[in-house]
């Protein structure tokens, strides 16, 4: 399956991708890595592994919409099949998403729809919960909210600070997505309105 990932930060999640993708564990081809940002780690890492890069920078266009337009002939020119995003900091326009011939896969650091949105390490360890986790989703309009692949808990301890419990999460994320995309790129996830079936 023909794969471009958008990522706007370190891209920690990109690289457990692409060595996932290296050892065999994902059917899946990353042809294309992009970032809305100039200096992402993201965009580092992908190059070190060969993936061609290409930055998508508010300031450079008119607007978001064309900012998106851009984006959406990048996949066309890639040939793309699958888009993940990968701490990519941006909920895509509906134009985008109306657009788009391919499925699209989110990874967020809680357990939705608890505490979607910027700092859900931060807004969990507010609010006091004693699990939060994280969560792959089909990707919608809505900010983290479309239907749910998978999700796995992480116990939030009473000495935890963001950074601590972001550690944790970011562990169990990595091989979560990975899993998610395999079972995604195998044909296993079987998705009926919001309920997604896995497919054994
Ligand atoms: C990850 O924790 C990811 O779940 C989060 O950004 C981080 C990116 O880390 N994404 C979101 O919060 C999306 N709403 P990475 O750049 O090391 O993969």
């Amino acid at each position: 399956m023909r794969t471009a990932i958008l990522a706007s930060g370190r891209g920690s999640n990109l690289q457990a991708l692409i060595e996932a993708q290296r050892s065999a564990k994902l059917p899946i081809e990353i042809v294309a890595a992009g970032s809305d940002q100039f200096g992402a780690g993201a965009l580092k890492r992908a190059k070190e592994a060969g993936i061609p890069t290409r930055v998508f920078h508010i300031s450079d266009y008119p607007d978001r919409q064309a900012q998106e337009q851009d984006i959406l002939i990048w996949m066309r020119e890639n040939q793309v099949e699958l888009l993940l995003l990968a701490g990519y900091m941006r909920v895509l326009g509906s134009q985008f998403m109306r657009q788009a011939w391919f499925p699209i896969l989110n990874i967020h650091p809680s357990l939705l729809p608890a505490f979607p949105g910027l700092h859900a390490q931060r807004q969990a360890l507010e609010y006091g919960v004693k699990i939060s986790g994280c969560t792959v989703h089909f990707v919608d309009e809505g900010l983290d909210s479309g239907p749910i692949i998978l999700q796995e808990a992480v116990p939030v301890l009473a000495e935890d600070t963001e950074e601590g419990l972001s550690q944790r999460i970011l562990a169990v994320e990595h091989r979560l997505y990975t899993e998610a995309v395999r079972l995604v790129a195998l044909g296993k996830v079987n998705r009926i309105g919001r309920r997604v079936q896995i497919l054994q």
